[in-house]
């Protein structure tokens, strides 16, 4: 499960929110900083509500800013709960 987390954070979460996932992606540094990306270690969800987060966004959430993607035409729930056990597990590390 790690390893599909692993493949589907690098393609599509990296870029936002860090290799770290601490929201130092490449394009949370580009000019418009409204894209400025979620800190997810400090995160005060549980780990359910990243998952409903993950899979439809920002906006469904009421996100002030609501700049996070909805991800539920490009993944299944499996996928994404991977995905957010890969986020802890490198959260973790640290
Ligand atoms: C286009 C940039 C971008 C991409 C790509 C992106 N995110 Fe986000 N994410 C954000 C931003 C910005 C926020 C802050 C809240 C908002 O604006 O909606 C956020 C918030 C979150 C949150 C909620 C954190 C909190 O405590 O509110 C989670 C969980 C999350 N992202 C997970 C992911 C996962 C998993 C992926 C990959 C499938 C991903 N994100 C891809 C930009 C992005």
């Amino acid at each position: 499960m790690l390893r599909i987390g692993k493949k589907v954070y690098l393609e599509s979460c990296v870029m936002c929110h860090g290799i770290d996932a601490k929201g130092h992606g490449p394009l949370s540094k580009l000019k418009n900083s409204s894209l400025y990306p979620a800190d997810l270690s400090k995160t005060l969800l549980n780990r359910e509500q990243q998952i409903v987060y993950t899979k439809y966004g920002g906006k469904f959430w009421g996100s002030a800013e609501a700049n996070m993607p909805s991800w539920r035409n490009e993944y299944d729930d499996f996928t994404l709960h991977s995905v957010i056990l890969y986020i802890e597990e490198v959260l973790d590390k640290k």
